[in-house]
């Protein structure tokens, strides 16, 4: 008998790359150029010329066995004091090489994380909508994800209804800020609230109570008023999850790091697991020539004026079209109001018209739809007579 539930999990793609795989067939037989694909979150603006030719240094000027060779578990430590240096300069922390650890992205950060933190039945709150794989991450952890519903005007985090959902069996919130798949950023007040929900949840249950920030977006905010809090800051039992697939446009190449919180009392013990959660899920290392590359373009991002352009475009023809949408402040992703409840069958009407757009259910949040935006401003352009069309097929 296999393993059933990852067998399952093999077979059963996510609505997301369902619909991905539906727009390649459909490209191939009516022309590229006719289908409106907002389905992936793909960065659509290459990497920072900086970072190509730092690569090419990177291999013209190493030793090539040193270069290729295994790293320490836990990443170079240059690299690690490069990051711990940058992360202080930039938001007051007291970071060490030490509260490193090299990942192979986002997604190795967040299994690697619960691996870390939770025991079998653990409870890990998050704020619906939320990214459909912290589902398979925290259950293969052995948790429970429990989804907790945002404010539903706004999207920001909803306290009470967080606080409702704490139990003793709560071992860590999980946040991610700037938001896919809404675009939202908590704000300060956001960060403090939860921060002293969760004081008072692990002081009455005598047990911690951890904060997971998953930041993949943290670089991609599009207006200057708009600071993305540092977790760290609010709240000494934190874990930040990062990545460099977005914010260097580098999902292909899997970087990213985890950064634990020096400020917690079980420090070494907490790092101590997430080693041995990357030690037993086979990680070995992160990826050796990236992690000499993001030694030297760490402070890099790639050009998201891009990005910026297609929400701003997008987001007003889509309100003048008479869609109800949350004005995204990050990420590239705009989270619309279903025109009909049941956003499946949205999706399904949106499909003859050409555009590939993506029911909010999975992400927790039914009624909604997920528009990818990093595409080029040209399939904008060509897709807005078909968001009309749409809408008018409602009235
Ligand atoms: C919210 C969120 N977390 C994690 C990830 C995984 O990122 P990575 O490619 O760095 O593993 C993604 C990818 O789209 C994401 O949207």
């Amino acid at each position: 008998m296999l393993n059933e539930k990852n067998v399952r999990l093999g077979k059963v793609r996510s609505s997301i790359r369902e619909l991905f795989e539906y727009g390649k067939k459909r490209k191939a037989e009516i022309g590229e150029e006719n289908v409106y694909d907002f389905s992936i979150g793909n960065p659509s603006v290459p990497a920072p010329e900086a970072v190509k030719n730092a690569l090419i240094s990177v291999l013209e000027n190493t030793d090539p066995v040193a270069l290729h060779g295994y790293t320490s578990a836990q990443g170079d430590p240059e690299t690690r004091k490069v990051l711990a240096d940058y992360t202080n300069s930039r938001f007051g922390t007291a970071l060490t090489a030490e509260c490193f650890y090299l990942t192979c992205g986002a997604a190795a950060s967040l299994t690697i994380t619960l691996g870390a933190l939770l025991n079998a039945g653990d409870e890990v709150i998050t704020v619906a909508p939320f990214f459909p794989e912290y589902r398979v991450f925290t259950e293969h952890a052995g948790g429970r994800l429990v989804p907790v519903r945002a404010a539903e005007d706004t999207f920001a985090p909803d306290l009470a209804a967080i606080e409702r959902a704490i139990t003793p069996a709560t071992k860590a919130v999980l946040i991610n800020s700037p938001n896919n798949p809404s675009g939202v950023v908590y704000s300060d007040g956001d960060l403090k609230a939860l921060a002293a929900l969760l004081e008072k949840y692990s002081e009455k249950f005598g047990e911690p109570i951890y904060l997971i920030s998953d930041e993949p977006y943290r670089e991609l905010v599009f207006d200057k008023d708009i600071a993305v809090p540092y977790v760290m800051n609010y709240y000494d039992r934190s874990v930040v999850c990062y990545s460099y697939s977005k914010s260097l446009s580098l999902p292909g190449e899997r970087i990213g790091y985890i950064a634990v919180n020096n400020k917690m009392a079980e420090f070494s013990e907490v790092y101590a697991g997430i080693c041995g959660a990357g030690r037993s899920l086979g990680f070995v290392c992160a990826p050796a020539l990236f992690q000499q590359l993001i030694k030297r373009v760490y402070n890099l991002t790639a050009d998201i004026s891009v990005y910026k352009a297609n929400r701003d475009r997008l987001y007003s023809k889509l309100v003048e079209f008479g869609y109800t949408v949350v004005k995204p402040n990050g990420a590239f992703y705009m989270f619309v109001k279903s025109p009909e409840p049941d956003a499946k069958a949205f999706c399904e009407r949106a499909k003859g018209y050409e555009l590939l757009i993506v029911a909010g259910d999975d992400f927790g949040a039914d009624g909604y739809v997920r528009i990818s935006y990093c595409v080029s401003p040209e399939l904008i352009e060509r897709a807005l007579p078909s968001f009309e069309k749409l809408m008018k097929s409602y009235k």
